[in-house]
């Protein structure tokens, strides 16, 4: 027998008898143990499955990341601290000083600020251009172009852009093409199908589902995801064990989920299109959309989010907003609960009036994130909130 400290330390650890376990357990350890330098050496030199330190891989992190790169249909996927995290680590793998990143000016403002703020500090310039733009992409890519970055669906407006176009203007210019599938998930829209480079997703959103995690994925061939594993270890911008063990049940149900956000939404968006009250009602899966053909070419399902508006009145929005009652006022997207914003206190904060309307934006806008209550009570508290 060892001292107590001793005992209490390492009795019992690392010794789970013939334990074979159904679902993978959180490995909550920051390190891994090697039973010799050979066996270290044999990891530095790519020679074994074993892992090293948690920064750069742990096995509750893998496990869901397999589980997203068959999600996708492509090789490899990384799991990220954030959305955000995931957007920074892809750019700081695959863009460098004096390169020109083309960027969709209607997008989500984190990424706009990230692009804007940060990113011009490293010599790296920064091109917004319209959704209509984004229709032309041949006409975008310049010589310095590096990068090409855009969503589909487009928070919060729901416009859609041609993916299939813009991947094959990137490929034919040797440009990297970058989507952020966020408010599609990849159940309704398929990226590599439709010939992106790279994909891009907050995974605190569809993918957990229960709006108790924030991660970030990017998915795609090894060659382009590589660098980014590399970044991240540099970066530190790795999920947590804990978080992904939570994010791996959510996309147990994801399918299911996203079917149900599918109906919901389209019974809502089919409500609020025919009541007077509303003046426009932005949903990929109503015929009245402006990319209506678009969505229904490249997505297999048209989501959860809804935008509609009540006469750029920032007054009607509000009164709607604080007399919801099963509709929750919360930021965020793509959880069981429905929530709902107004684009102008959350991502579209502190814009100019010019970027509003490039991202077409107005103040008496409201976004839904459409969950998976009754469909009926969600109906029956908007139109209580309109009333
Ligand atoms: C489309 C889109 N991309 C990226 C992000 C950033 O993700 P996260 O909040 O997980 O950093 C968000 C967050 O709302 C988003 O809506």
């Amino acid at each position: 027998m060892k001292g107590p400290a001793t005992e209490l330390i390492h009795a019992g650890e690392s010794d789970h008898g013939a334990a074979v376990t159904l679902t993978t357990p959180i490995y909550e350890t920051s390190t891994f143990v090697f039973e010799s330098a050979k066996e270290v050496l044999a990891y530095n030199e790519g020679r074994s499955s074993k892992y090293l330190y948690s920064r750069y891989a742990n096995p509750t992190v893998v496990s869901v990341e397999r589980k997203l790169a068959a999600l996708d249909r492509t090789e490899d996927a990384l799991l990220l601290s954030s959305g955000m995290g995931a957007t920074t680590t892809i750019l700081m793998a695959h863009a460098r000083a004096g390169d020109e990143i083309v960027c969709g000016a209607a997008i989500y403002g984190g990424t706009l600020h990230l692009l804007e703020d940060l990113l011009t500090k490293f010599a790296i310039t920064v091109r917004f251009v319209p959704v209509e733009a984004l229709a032309q992409p041949e006409r975008l890519i310049g010589e310095r172009t590096r990068i090409v970055w855009f969503e589909s669906p487009i928070n919060p407006t729901l416009r859609c852009v041609d993916v299939r176009r813009i991947s094959e203007a990137c490929r034919a210019r040797g440009v990297l093409s970058v989507l952020d599938n966020t408010f599609a998930s990849p159940i309704n829209q398929q990226p590599f199908a439709l010939g992106v480079d790279l994909a891009m997703q907050s995974a605190t959103k569809y993918l957990n589902g229960h709006s108790d995690v924030t991660g970030g994925v990017v998915s795609g061939p090894r060659a382009l995801v590589e660098p980014v594993a590399m970044a991240r270890r540099l970066v530190g911008t790795v999920m947590d064990p804990y978080a992904a063990y939570a994010l791996g049940r959510g996309l147990k149900t994801l399918p299911l989920r996203v079917a149900r956000h599918n109906s919901n939404a389209q019974a809502v968006a089919g409500f609020l299109a025919k009541d007077a009250r509303v003046s426009r009602v932005y949903y990929p899966g109503l015929p009245s959309h402006p990319d209506h053909d678009i969505a229904k070419r490249q997505m297999t399902g048209f989501g959860g989010m809804i935008c509609f508006d009540l006469g750029g009145r920032y007054d009607r929005a509000e009164r709607l907003y604080d007399r919801l009652k099963v509709i929750k006022r919360a930021a965020s997207l793509g959880g069981v609960e429905s929530l709902i914003s107004m684009p102008v206190l959350t991502s579209q904060w502190g814009h100019t009036d010019e970027q509003l309307r490039e991202a077409g934006v107005t103040r008496g806008m409201l976004r839904l994130s459409v969950g998976l209550e009754d469909v009926e009570d969600l109906i029956e508290d908007l139109d209580q909130a309109l009333a």
